[in-house]
C-alpha cells in the first residue's frame, strides 16, 4: 500500500494534479486526498485552484459539475461506472413535460442529477443549502427534483408550494423509524445526526440535519461524547479522525453506496498513470446546466 501512495503522491507533482474526494469515499482515498468536503465544498473548491488535472473521486454527477464549472481543466473519474442511482431517476423529457403542463412553477434540483436535467431546471440546490434557495425564490410554486426526502425536508421549512418527484437515494432508505427506535434505546445519551437524504420519519427523531460536512462541523463542536450518524459509513473516517475521544456509531450497518465505494487507491493510480477517466460534456447542454450550478453558487455566498 506504501508503494502506492508514493506513486500517486510523485504523480500528482509531477504532472501538477489534485486529487479531490467527496466524504463518502474510502479512507484509503481520503488519506491520498488534497481537498476532501461535501457536494457544495467540492463544487466551489475546483473552481479555485490552480491545478489542471483533477481526479475527482466520488460519483459522476459530481464530476460532470466540476467539469461543467471549470470547462479548462481535465477531470478525470477513477471509475467509469460510479454512477448515482437517485441522479437516474429522473430524465429531461419528463421535466420538460412537466414545464409545459405547468408554467408557473420554478424548478428546483438536487445536484444530484444529470447535467440535462439541471439544463431543464431554473436552480440547482445541495442538501447544505436547499432550504436557504427555495425560500429565497421570487415564486410560490417549486417542483423540486428528484430526491423526495430532501424534497419534504424543504417542504416542511417554507410557505411555497413545493411539489416533490419520486426519486430517491436508495442507500439512506435503508433506514427507517424502527432503526432510531432501537438505537436510541440502546445508546440513550447519545444525539441523533441526519442527512436529509433519510426519510421525513427519521428526520424528526434527530438533533440535527444537514450535509456531510455540516454533521461533521456539528460533531467537531459539540460538547456531547456519543452520537448515532445516519448517513453514508464513509463520513465516521473523519469523524474518528477529528474527534479521537468521542464515540459514533452508524444508524444501520448498511448505511453503505456501493457506487461511492467503487474507487480503490489502484484507480487513483491509474487516472493519473493514464489520465482516465476524462469527463466530457456536450457544450450547449453544459452552458444551460451551468446557468443552474451558478445561480445555486451565488445564492448560497
Ligand atoms: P452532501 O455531501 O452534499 O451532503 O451529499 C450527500 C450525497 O449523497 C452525495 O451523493
Ligand atoms: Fe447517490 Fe445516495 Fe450514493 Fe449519494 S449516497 S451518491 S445520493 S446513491
Amino acid at each position: 500500500m506504501e508503494s502506492i501512495i508514493n506513486k500517486i503522491n510523485h504523480l500528482k507533482r509531477k504532472k501538477n494534479a489534485l486529487v479531490i474526494a467527496h466524504n463518502y469515499q474510502l479512507p484509503e482515498i481520503q488519506k491520498v486526498a488534497d481537498i476532501i468536503g461535501d457536494s457544495l465544498a467540492l463544487s466551489r473548491e475546483i473552481a479555485n485552484v490552480g491545478e489542471n488535472i483533477i481526479i475527482f473521486c466520488g460519483v459522476k454527477f459530481m464530476a460532470e459539475s466540476a467539469k461543467i464549472l471549470s470547462p479548462d481543466k481535465k477531470i478525470l473519474l477513477p471509475v467509469k461506472n460510479a454512477l448515482c442511482p437517485m441522479a437516474d431517476m429522473i430524465k429531461a423529457e419528463k421535466l420538460k413535460e412537466y414545464k409545459r403542463n405547468n408554467p408557473d412553477s420554478k424548478i428546483v434540483c438536487y445536484v444530484n442529477s444529470s447535467m440535462e436535467v439541471k439544463a431543464e431546471s431554473d436552480i440547482c440546490v445541495t442538501s447544505s443549502n436547499a432550504v436557504k434557495i427555495v425560500n429565497s425564490l421570487d415564486a410560490k410554486k417549486i417542483l423540486f427534483v428528484p430526491d423526495k426526502n430532501l424534497g419534504n425536508y424543504v417542504k416542511n421549512q417554507t410557505n411555497k408550494e413545493v411539489i416533490t418527484y419520486n426519486g430517491y437515494c436508495p442507500t439512506h432508505e435503508r433506514v427507517n423509524k424502527s432503526h432510531v427506535k432501537r438505537m436510541k434505546n440502546k445508546h440513550p445519551l447519545a444525539l441523533l445526526l441526519v442527512h436529509p437524504e433519510c426519510d421525513y420519519d427519521v428526520l424528526k427523531e434527530a438533533d440535527f440535519i444537514g450535509s456531510t460536512s455540516q454533521i461533521i462541523n456539528y460533531a467537531n463542536k459539540s460538547k456531547n461524547k456519543k452520537f448515532i450518524i445516519g448517513t453514508e459509513k464513509g463520513v465516521l473516517y473523519k469523524l474518528k479522525k477529528d474527534n479521537p475521544n468521542k464515540e459514533f456509531i452508524l444508524l444501520d450497518n448498511n448505511l453503505i453506496c456501493e457506487d461511492m465505494k467503487k474507487i480503490t487507491l489502484k484507480d487513483v493510480l491509474n487516472a493519473l498513470e493514464n489520465e482516465e477517466y476524462e469527463i466530457k460534456v456536450d457544450n450547449s447542454i453544459s452552458k444551460k446546466a451551468l446557468k443552474s450550478l451558478t445561480n445555486m453558487l451565488n445564492k448560497s455566498l
